[in-house]
């Protein structure tokens, strides 16, 4: 059984949906929820279902991603976790945390990877006037929001959406997608999935 460790800075409905598809013949059992964020909403649902949690706060870092990223290693070596989840998780991690988990480290990102790396994906889609939007499961490399892409769901634009009703339909999405390309990527099967809704 491979152990998951899950990286969140918000509320986690990602993590939710993971931590629920990781039951009965599921090829991983999450280990720990990390977050850079005490008071986030994750971290206290983790709580209550006897998930072990761990806490780095960037801000006394300031700047030193070393120093914070040094921090975390520390945090969640001893839960011995096999793969890393990126839920939400809004901190950009560095080339020398990246390299050191190439191959095990996944995110979610709420856009059709390679358009919209970054923020305010939702918003940017509807400027492009794009008719299909979606999200992608990657592989974490150096790069943010780059690397081997593990799957992909999209949905149709509607003329009347704002950024936040799309958010609202990406994110159901995501929690299909996510847990999809976990059980995958636990499996060792790394043949991207396409999901459409
Ligand atoms: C999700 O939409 C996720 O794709 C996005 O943040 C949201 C977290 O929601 N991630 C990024 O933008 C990463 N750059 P959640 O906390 O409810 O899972």
């Amino acid at each position: 059984t491979k152990r998951v460790a899950i990286f969140l800075s918000g509320g986690g409905s990602n993590m939710r949906a993971l931590v629920e598809d990781m039951t009965g013949d599921h090829p991983a059992r999450p280990c720990l929820v990390f977050s850079n964020q005490a008071d986030a909403g994750g971290i206290a649902w983790a709580k209550e279902r006897g998930i072990p949690t761990e806490v780095v706060d960037h801000r006394p870092y300031k700047g030193d991603r070393a120093a914070f990223e040094a921090a975390i290693t520390e945090k969640i070596t001893p839960y011995k976790p096999d793969i890393i989840c990126l839920a939400g998780f809004m901190r950009k991690l560095t080339g020398a945390f990246t390299d050191q988990w190439a191959g095990r480290m996944i995110n979610i990102h709420p856009s059709l990877l390679p358009k919209y790396r970054g923020l305010h994906t939702h918003a940017r889609t509807l400027e492009a006037g794009d008719t299909r939007h979606g999200c992608t499961v990657h592989e974490v490399t150096a790069e943010l929001d780059d690397g081997p892409i593990l799957g992909q769901a999209s949905l149709e634009v509607h003329q009347d959406d704002t950024p936040e009703t799309l958010a609202a339909r990406v994110l159901k999405l995501e929690h299909q997608l996510y847990p999809a390309c976990l059980r995958r990527f636990a499996e060792g099967n790394r043949e991207p999935l396409c999901i459409k809704a």
